[in-house]
């Protein structure tokens, strides 16, 4: 079964084209994961003359923890960073870091600056340039992650850390794979798809250790930043979302399409009709450069 994101070229395009719904849809989850992330770095130990790298940024979800006060749901001590160290946030979607920037200007990041660039080539900055490298959910998407895991040891400076994560469980893809599944049995896009690979701790640590990180100095740890859609109806909302479903539907009948809300709810459980909650697990490996 083909996939929504079946090559790297449709990974890029995808979020192109999804840039403006990533931070209302998701930003929420990948935050809180982002704040287990963040809360394994030795936040008291940055200063303002520290340099922090968000990579492969998105709109800018870590370097939003820690320069502006951090959502309700979200309480690691030592967030935001005070006082704000610099953080240079890159993506190689434009309207990623479009959106970077308009967060920079609405929420006043006076030390934070983004560029589009791939995350795989951080030529622009000299070695032992960063205290710090945080890439939240984009490993699993450079075509050499271990030329992208190389570069984070080369721009860390001695004593600094790289933090990645990748999911481990995601409940809202295989409801999804589910409805495709029901009203598409001939075969549809596959939703959201990776391969199996990379939905282990093994896959990130071997990728930190193959980029130069020594395997004494890379330590795992999980978070379940679950998916809050507040009601169940607010999780049938969610997952009929553009972001999901304009590239699924495509060539799809009205009558397909009409059938989609209701076979989402079919899917979910009791609970997850009451609580809105999905569940998300993810993995996060520390490295520490020596
Ligand atoms: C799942 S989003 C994560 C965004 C953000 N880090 C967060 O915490 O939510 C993946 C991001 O990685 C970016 N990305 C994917 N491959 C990249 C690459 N090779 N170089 C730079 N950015 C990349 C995408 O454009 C997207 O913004």
């Amino acid at each position: 079964m083909a996939s929504i994101l079946s090559d790297k070229s449709s990974i890029k395009s995808y979020f192109q084209n999804t840039a403006s719904e990533y931070e209302k849809y998701v930003g929420s989850t990948s935050s809180r994961l982002a704040a287990a992330a963040l809360s394994l770095l030795p936040l008291s130990s940055y200063t303002s003359s520290s340099h922090i790298l968000d990579s492969a940024s998105g709109p800018g979800i870590v370097t939003k923890l820690i320069l502006s006060p951090s959502p309700e749901d979200v309480a690691v001590p030592g967030l935001p960073i005070s006082p704000p160290p610099r953080v240079t946030g890159i993506d190689y979607v434009p309207a990623m870091i479009d959106n970077f920037k308009a967060n920079k200007a609405s929420l006043n990041w006076t030390t934070a600056d983004a560029f589009v660039q791939d995350s795989q080539d951080l030529g622009r900055f000299k070695d032992a340039e960063f205290d710090a490298v945080v890439m939240n959910l984009g490993m699993f998407t450079l075509n050499d992650p271990v030329a992208g895991a190389a570069e984070m040891y080369r721009v860390l400076k001695p004593g600094g850390y790289a933090v990645i994560t990748t999911w481990k469980t995601r409940r809202a893809v295989d409801v999804l794979q589910a409805v495709v599944d029901t009203i598409k049995p001939d075969g549809g896009l596959r939703p959201m798809y990776m391969p199996p690979e990379w939905l282990t701790k093994e896959k990130l640590i071997s990728i930190m250790e193959s980029g130069g990180f020594p395997s004494d100095h890379v330590k795992s740890s999980e978070s379940s930043p679950n998916w809050e859609c507040g009601s169940g109806e607010g999780a049938v909302k969610a997952l009929r979302s553009p972001m999901w479903t304009t590239k699924l539907w495509e060539g799809w009948s009205p009558e397909e399409i009409g059938r989609w809300d209701d076979e989402v709810r079919k899917q979910l459980s009791d609970e997850e009709k009451e609580t809105g909650t999905l569940e998300m697990s993810a993995w996060i490996v520390v490295a520490h450069k020596a």
